[in-house]
């Protein structure tokens, strides 16, 4: 399993939008893709 984390301290910097955008790119028939997002 690979583990992708994407994290800046500061807040509304894009942290999801450019996460989603690498899932949609990564997904691919037959392959399974865990997204989650951690706020504090
Ligand atoms: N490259 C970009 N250019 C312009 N606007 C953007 C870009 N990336 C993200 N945004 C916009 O900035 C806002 C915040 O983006 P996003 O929710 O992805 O950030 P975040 O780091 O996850 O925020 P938070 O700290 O609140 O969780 C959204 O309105 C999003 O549409
Ligand atoms: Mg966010």
């Amino acid at each position: 399993m690979k583990m992708i984390t994407f994290a800046n301290s500061k807040g509304g910097v894009g942290k999801i939008t450019l996460t989603v955008g690498v899932v949609r790119a990564l997904a691919k028939p037959g392959k399974r893709i865990l997204l989650f997002d951690i706020d504090p």
